[in-house]
């Protein structure tokens, strides 16, 4: 898919944006600060309703300003979309398709995009939390009834914790237990839906992993990817494999654990096994990468994933191809690199790329230069 025309209103550093976008490749050039990331950010928001820069919505909102418009219109083979989304600073944000009131958290289903940038090291550095998002966002891309399933089991967690804490201030009654025993079933009913969900994704990721990999870092090198789940820790607090731990169906295993848990769970208030604490490790040549991986070797695992990510939706997702977005991420790789990644790419339906120099982007990706000044697409020699 493509996304034709882009719409912004008060968006960052943009009063006003109407731009044509082109398929094939965009490249985004501009000094620093100037707003290149600001513009292909709004694309990826519009599609994955997050920013790779920012967690709360806030900062999308020009200054001074009440609301953010991001408009654009999608095409997906011969259908065509306009897909909308208000950013407000007070109250709940809005979101149409063709000019009608539509659920913001379905959004997702009208655009798939992939963002690249250097914060998706974080992916292989950073916290559990990063990992579970990547995996989730494509869960809901890949099969939007996933999207309910984890609004639902989010839903869910908040209310159980919550009734723990209350649980824990003062002693637990038994119309309280009772409660809690609804809430255990609701937890396990849409968690090891959760649960599964993942470990079906990470198997079908893993080969399009091991291949981005190769062809980033054009080496041989063996990536693997496992999951570990807090429904088969162990009492020391070490999460547990799937493969080793599992004695039964999911839904099972999860009820177990959490019968085993309710007494800690009483005394600290809060759930403490669940997809919601569950992580994915990444290895490569069998060490876990997060604290073995040179920066160099992190960096292109990153790379992989989201090449991954793209390819497997590529093949399956409705939407066809995701639209690429490739925020800085050449300055970051040398030139071997450089090539091999724009020859990954290039096959994509749309890519949009931005770069404060020239020299850093590959020659086959810069022939179309959008040039950015100030909140303003601009003529070169403005
Ligand atoms: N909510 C906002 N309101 C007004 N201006 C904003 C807002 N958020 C960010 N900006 C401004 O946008 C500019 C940053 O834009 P952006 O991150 O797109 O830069 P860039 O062109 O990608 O630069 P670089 O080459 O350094 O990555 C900054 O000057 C910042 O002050
Ligand atoms: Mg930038």
């Amino acid at each position: 898919m493509i996304a034709r025309r882009l719409s912004l209103t008060d968006f960052r550093n943009y009063e006003e944006l109407e731009l044509d976008l082109e398929p094939g490749a965009s490249l985004f050039l501009g000094s620093n600060g100037h707003g290149k990331t600001n513009l292909v950010e709004a694309l990826s928001f519009l599609s994955t309703l997050g920013s790779h820069r920012t967690s709360s919505d806030l900062p999308l909102i020009r200054h001074g300003k009440a609301a953010a418009i991001i408009r654009a219109q999608l095409a997906n083979g011969e259908r065509t979309v306009l897909a909308e989304v208000e950013i407000n600073r007070e109250g709940s944000n809005r979101a149409r398709i063709n000019r009608s009131p539509i659920k913001v958290r379905d959004l997702p289903r009208s655009f798939a995009s992939v963002l690249f940038a250097p914060e998706d090291l974080t992916l292989v550095r950073g916290e559990p939390a990063g990992r579970r998002s990547f995996l989730d966002h494509l869960l809901g891309l890949r099969n939007p009834r996933m999207l309910a399933v984890l609004a639902d089991y989010d839903r869910v967690l908040r209310q159980r914790n919550s009734l723990l804490k209350t649980a824990r201030a003062s002693r637990i009654s038994s119309s309280q237990l009772g409660t809690l025993d609804i809430w255990d079933a609701r937890l396990v009913e849409f968690g090891a839906q959760i649960i599964t969900a993942r470990a079906e994704l990470t198997q079908e990721l893993l080969p399009f992993v091991a291949q981005a990999y190769g062809t980033v870092a054009g080496a041989e090198h063996e990536v693997s990817l496992a999951a570990t789940l807090s429904i088969y820790a162990t009492k020391e607090g070490m999460n547990g494999s799937a493969d080793s731990a599992s004695t039964g169906p999911v839904d099972d295993d999860f009820a177990a654990a959490v019968r085993m848990n309710r007494r800690a769970e009483l005394e600290r208030g809060v759930t403490l096994v669940g997809p919601h604490r569950d992580d994915l490790v990444i290895t490569l040549n069998q060490l876990p990468a997060r604290s073995y991986a040179s920066h160099g070797e992190a960096w292109s695992l990153a790379l992989s994933l989201k090449l991954a990510s793209a390819e497997l939706l590529r093949v399956n997702s409705p939407l066809g191809d995701p639209v690429l977005i490739l925020d800085d991420v050449f300055a970051e790789l040398d030139s071997s690199r450089r090539g091999k990644l724009s020859t990954a790419i290039a096959g994509f339906e749309q890519v949009l790329i931005t770069a404060a120099v020239l020299a850093d982007v590959p020659d086959n990706l810069r022939e179309r230069v959008i040039h950015i000044r100030a909140g303003k697409v601009v003529a070169p020699d403005e």
